[in-house]
């Protein structure tokens, strides 16, 4: 089964999470796209009555464009549920998310929702966190020196994101740098503490304590993993 196959299927399979009458945070990527897609023809052709809060401005042109109502964050008490992609989750249900610089947006609505579901194929299935480089968004204020600061303090190579050769600006006007530590990132919320302490880091690619399913897809079908199991 090739690769976008199986991001359709978890997609498609998370909107059992979705009922009439939620608030549902829409994540961002190429996995959630397929959820979107799904929740936006059982708008139209269901009468699913939902809000949807989009973690990017893509999400956003793609949720308009298939009919899902929206709402700004701030306009909701909260959300039921998120449902986002990943780019790595290990045993504890602890990501490596930003792949597609919308991590922070990600991380302000994944703590809004009562819960959090997560579509992947078995490729973003890890024992230890890192070998995806984990990304951090910075103000580009002091984009060098807080670089150079988290190479120090992580003691591995970190590379500005590009995008077609020039500094990747994310939806909040900030830049993203991607650490290159390798799998080793036994400590997930010890490595998010340091690095959120550096004044010149916005936000940090990894969500700790906040995914409460995996809906996973691979060649034998979707399972679907809970917190715990
Ligand atoms: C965007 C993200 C994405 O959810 C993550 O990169 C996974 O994307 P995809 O489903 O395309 O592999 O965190 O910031």
């Amino acid at each position: 089964m090739d690769v976008e196959a199986l991001k359709e299927e978890a997609g498609v399979a998370a909107c059992a999470y979705v009922k009439s009458g939620m608030n549902v945070g829409l994540g961002t990527g190429s996995t959630v796209k397929y959820t979107i897609l799904e929740l936006g023809r059982r708008v139209r052709e269901e009468r699913l009555e939902i809000v949807g809060v989009p973690t990017s401005l893509a999400t956003r042109d793609l949720a308009m464009e298939v009919g899902i109502p929206l709402a700004d964050l701030d306009e909701l008490e909260g959300l039921d549920v998120v449902i986002d992609g990943t780019d790595e989750f290990d045993p504890q249900f602890q990501l490596i998310k930003g792949g597609g610089a919308a991590l922070l947006r990600e991380k302000v609505v994944a703590q809004s929702s009562a819960s959090m579901v997560v579509v992947a194929d078995g490729r973003k299935q890890v024992d230890t966190l890192g070998a995806f480089p984990l990304p951090i968004e910075v103000t580009p204020f002091s984009y060098n020196t807080t670089k150079r600061a988290i190479e120090k303090l992580l003691g591995c190579k970190v590379a500005m994101r590009l995008s077609n050769e020039a500094l990747l600006t994310t939806d909040n006007g900030n830049y993203i740098v991607d650490a290159h530590t390798g799998p080793t990132l036994t400590n997930p919320e010890e490595t998010e503490r340091r690095l959120l302490n550096l004044a010149g880091v916005v936000q940090v690619g990894l969500f700790n304590n906040m995914c409460d399913v995996v809906v996973l897809a691979s060649s034998e079908g979707v399972s679907i993993l809970e917190k715990g199991d």
